[in-house]
Formats: structure tokens, sequence, C-alpha cells
């Protein structure tokens, strides 16, 4: 079986391929309106979400399949203090693959260790969200007509947006990217991401806090949203909160094919008028997401025709065992009774938290 909790779960071949299937589900819905007779897909959602949810659910209504789950922690029996390990094998019992969202990171990690279905991860904390990624890459290989070859500005925060964190791990795999990461200094993208992801590849990449400094640069600008809900203090998200706000202005240098992207919920990082914009594609990437997100329940369900491939997970070095306790107030060891700290140490000879992928400090 195989889960989706990361893109590196997919090999650029397998990502490719669902970019395949999904051009194709775009120009040929029929063919698999009956695919998912019979199946059901369960969308656990401990987090608020408008598009991913409903994303999912309409992916899976569109191939015939049925769809149950909860929308609210609060109605779920996690508010009596029920552990995502129980959760999930209860919930695996009802449904053939789980789509799951929660504040902590690395709780899909938790439900895939106690799951007998693929589970996908719909976003967790500050840290991934795989399936936003597909709807990026679609999005940019339809409008740029390429993967390969392209200058890509992230711009807002880059520390918490975990869309930012799964679109570079999943670009690193790719040739010829150069990532120009735009932010303050106090939502600069996390550690783990320059060390093992941008170093590890030799991905040509820069740092700015000036967005029209390198605007004439860019082929792609990806602008986020503050993640208000991941912050510690109130004042520090108010004073950081307008860093950068995308106005028509702003576009004069830029590229006459630039595409700017955003994962949505914009809140107000991007001026309303620039959307009749022909380079705006924020709206395109929600069309694209309800497709891959087809192909991806086709591939996890073995319904898409493939011989089922799983790659090999580069083994950690070394892991250690339940003596040391990760510092992540956003990690699911801080909340999961009974759960056991587990790191791994780096290749730069640091302890990692396997669930959150902090560093431990020193
Ligand atoms: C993003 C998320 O949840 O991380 N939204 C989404 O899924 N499209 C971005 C965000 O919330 O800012």
């Amino acid at each position: 079986m195989k889960n989706l909790l990361a893109i590196t779960d997919l090999t650029v071949k397998e990502i490719d391929k669902l970019i395949e299937t999904a051009e194709d589900i775009k120009e040929n819905p029929e063919k698999y309106q009956d695919k998912c007779n019979h199946k059901r897909l369960a969308t656990l959602f401990f987090e608020p979400s408008t598009r991913t949810r409903l994303s999912f659910e309409s992916a899976m209504l569109s191939l015939g399949g049925k769809v149950l789950g909860f929308s609210d922690a609060n109605s779920s029996s996690s508010s009596k203090g029920e552990s995502v390990a129980d959760t999930i094998r209860v919930v695996s019992n009802y449904a053939d693959i789980i789509a799951m969202r929660h504040p902590k990171e690395g709780a899909p990690l938790v439900a895939s260790m106690n799951s007998s279905v693929p589970i996908v991860n719909a976003g967790d904390g500050g840290h991934n969200h795989p399936t936003q990624t597909l709807a990026d890459l679609l999005t940019i290989k339809t409008e740029k007509g390429r993967l390969n070859d392209l200058t890509i500005g992230f711009c807002g925060d880059l520390k918490f947006g975990r869309t930012v964190h799964s679109l570079i791990q999943a670009l690193a795999r790719y040739t010829g990217i150069k990532i120009v990461l735009i932010s303050p200094s106090e939502l600069a993208i996390p550690d783990y991401v320059k060390t093992d992801v941008m170093d590890k590849y030799n991905m040509q990449y820069s740092e700015t806090t000036d967005l029209e400094a390198v605007m004439p640069r860019l082929d792609v600008l990806y602008m986020t949203r503050v993640q208000k809900e991941r912050f510690e203090t109130e004042e520090e998200y108010y004073r950081l909160k307008d860093s950068y706000i995308l106005t028509t202005d702003k576009l004069v240098n830029a590229k006459k094919d630039m595409i700017i992207l955003h994962p949505l919920p914009r809140v107000n990082e991007i001026e309303v008028a620039i959307d009749k914009d022909p380079r705006a594609c924020y709206f395109k990437q929600v069309a694209n997401g309800r497709l891959m997100r087809m192909a991806l329940i086709l591939k996890l369900l073995g319904l898409d025709g493939e011989k089922a491939c799983e790659e090999k997970q580069p083994q950690p070095l070394e892991t250690v065992k339940g003596i040391m306790k990760c510092k992540n107030p956003r990690c699911i060891t801080t909340t999961e009774q009974e759960l056991e700290q587990v790191f791994k140490l780096t290749e730069n000879g640091v302890y990692r938290c396997i669930y959150c992928e902090e560093n431990l400090e020193k």
C-alpha cells in the first residue's frame, strides 16, 4: 500500500504520469466517471479548509465513489481526547482511502503507521501539503509548457507556508530550476528545506526581502498568505501580516508571460484588481487540484492501470528512540499520548524529529 505523506513519496516519473492522467481526465471525464464505484473516501479535517476538502470530495464523486468524514475537529472524538492513532484505526474500517488535514506536524505519518488503507496528507501544520503541490505542478506545466528551466519566486510566509515546502521539494528533482525566496527574515524558509532539499539537489537559490527588485527575473511568482494560526503570539502576526501585498503597479516590470500562483485562501496578499490580469492563475490552480486529486485517488487505489511500484525511500542513517524530546510546539509528539519520540541523525550530524522534521537544538 502506498501513502502520500510528502511529495517525495512520488518519483518524478509517477508525478509526470499523474499529470498525464489528469490531462486525460480533463479531456475525457466520462471515461473515469465509474472508476471508483463502491469505493469510499474519508476526509478527516481537524483544521479548517474550503478548497482542499471539497476538492477531494468532488474528485471522488466525479470518479463514481462515495465520501464520508468530518470538517471540524470539534465534531469528532478528538475533542474528547481521542488520539490520531485510534481515530485512524477506527476510520480505516469505514473507508478505502483517507485524506486528512491536521494542525500538528507529522500527524499523517502517525496515521499511516496505524492505517490499513492509504493515507493522503491534506496539510499538516506548517510542514507539508503534497496535493497542493500536485495542483501547482499541473498549473505550471499547463501555463508554461514545462517543469524545467524556470525561475520561481516564493513570496510571503515561507516559514509556515507548507505549500512552499512541498513545492520546492518537488521542483528540486526537475532541472534548471532557480528559486528566489522573498520574505522578511522572521518568515524565512526552514533550515531543513535549505539543507535537505535545495543544497542536496544543488538548486540555485537566493534570498531577498525586495520583491520588486527580483520581479523582472521571475517566470512564476508564488504568493502566500501569512499563516496567522501558526504564530505563537498575535503581536508577531500583526507585525508581519502585511509584509507583501501584490498590487498592479508592482507588476510593471514583470515578464509579460510570468504567471502568478497562490494556493488560496487569499487574505490581502494580492489586490483583487490583479484577478483580471491574464497572468493570474490562482483560480486555475483550484480546477487543476481537483483533476490531480482524481488521478491520485486512482493511483493509490490501484485503479490507474499501472503496475504498483514501490519507491525505495532512503533510509535514515541512524535513529534514536525515546531519550530526547522534540521541542517543536507544533509537533504531533506534543499531543499524541504513547507516541515514541524518534530522531534520525542527519548527514550534517544533527538529530531531527522524524515526525515534524525540526532539528533538535543542541
Ligand atoms: C493552503 C494550506 O492549507 O496550506 N491552502 C490550501 O490548501 N489551498 C494555504 C493557506 O492556507 O494559506
